[in-house]
């Protein structure tokens, strides 16, 4: 028996969706994406009336079409998110799947990130989507069927420095859906982590993301290749439609836990974090995103270069009088030209 094709009409009982940030990006994709491919989809947002009428427009759908519905959620307030479950319930009941896809992005190192920044980050992308799951969790355990995908992020794999806290909050995201899978599978549900790559929405943006940067500060080195790199990976960045593609094929899982890369990126990212060494994978990020050595600009000084290195690892094995000779040779040898310009100078 062969599998069912992605665009085969999809059984009755899989077919109401919610997805968080629906409003615009990889959210609003899969909402367009999951209502064309004939599902009930549940567009949770922070501004319904203007988002609503977008995904309308897009999709076709008409304002009494009951596949297609507003529900206003803001992760920050949980009033707003009781509020949401309760709207949830009533338009739809149980739904089959949530998508906890709504997001935010920040730049700058730990030291540069206040702490309400950290709040924020933990409160988008843990703690609100963990009371909307505990709200709508005693419905999908009754009902014995149901799938929770986790849109998390490449910083969810694995530390990127200048994202702690966004990295931070996405790990913590995947743990959550680790622990989580290994409660509600034996009620009949399963989760899904999307560790997603560099997709061509806001966030990936200057106005999309929150900067706090120090830019003449301690780490303006590091900033200034991250960004130069950052700016690079932002050109191969791969339209929203094939995520929402993404998400579609995921939402068909049956396996009690399951996480897929979306795009090269990640692929690339999540096969090289199983295969290497953690402190190989630290180098690795650490020149693609073209970040010194570890020591390399101590107290501020420059970096060493190859010829400095060489002559640091000698000495560790070459005795101390013919070190001190070789150095001597290196002075000499280096102080030559400029003699010799002197000389010409002097004759000229
Ligand atoms: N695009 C990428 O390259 C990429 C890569 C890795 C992971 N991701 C993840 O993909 C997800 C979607 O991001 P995106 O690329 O689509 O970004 P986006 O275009 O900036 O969209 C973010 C969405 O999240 C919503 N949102 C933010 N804070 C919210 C809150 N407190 N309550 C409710 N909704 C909130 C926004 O709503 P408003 O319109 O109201 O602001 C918007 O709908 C995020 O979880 C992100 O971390 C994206």
């Amino acid at each position: 028996m062969g599998e069912r094709r992605v665009d085969e009409p999809l059984r009755e009982e899989h077919r109401t969706v919610v997805i968080t940030g629906a409003s615009r990006g990889l959210g609003f994709a899969s909402a367009k994406h999951l209502y064309d491919r004939g599902w009930q989809v549940v567009a949770a947002m922070r501004s319904p009336d203007a988002g609503l009428a977008r995904l309308r427009e897009a999709t076709g759908a008409r304002d009494d079409d009951d596949r297609l519905i507003g529900v206003p959620l803001d992760l920050g307030d949980p009033a707003s998110i009781d509020a949401a479950a309760k709207a949830i319930e009533a338009a739809v009941g149980v739904p089959y799947a949530v998508v906890h896809n709504a997001g935010i992005s920040a730049a700058g190192m730990v030291e540069e990130s206040p702490l309400e920044l950290w709040q924020n980050m933990f409160q988008t992308h843990v703690m609100g989507p963990v009371q909307l799951t505990q709200a709508l969790l005693p419905g999908m355990r009754a009902a014995g069927r149901g799938r929770i995908v986790m849109v998390s992020s490449q910083g969810g794999v694995r530390g990127m420095p200048a994202i702690a806290a966004y990295s931070a909050s996405k790990g913590a995201l995947e743990r959550w859906a680790e622990s989580m899978a290994g409660e509600i599978a034996p009620f009949g549900l399963g989760v899904t982590v999307l560790v997603t790559g560099v997709f061509d929405t806001d966030i990936i943006t200057d106005e999309g993301t929150t900067d706090n940067r120090d830019l003449d500060g301690p780490y303006t080195a590091l900033h200034t290749t991250i960004n130069k790199r950052g700016r690079l990976a932002i050109r191969i960045a791969k339209k929203p439609a094939k995520f929402a593609r993404a998400l579609a094929k995921a939402l068909e899982d049956t396996a009690p836990y399951t996480k897929h890369p979306v795009g090269p990126d990640a692929h690339m990212l999540v096969l090289s974090s199983r295969v290497l060494p953690q402190a190989a994978m630290h180098h690795m990020s650490r020149i693609a995103m073209g970040i010194p050595r570890q020591g390399a600009i101590r107290d501020g000084t420059a970096a060493l270069t190859a010829s400095q290195r060489l002559m640091i690892r000698a000495a560790t094995v070459v005795p101390a009088p013919v070190m001190q000779r070789i150095a001597l040779l290196i002075m000499k040898l280096q102080s030559a030209p400029k003699q010799s310009a002197q000389e010409s100078e002097n004759h000229g």
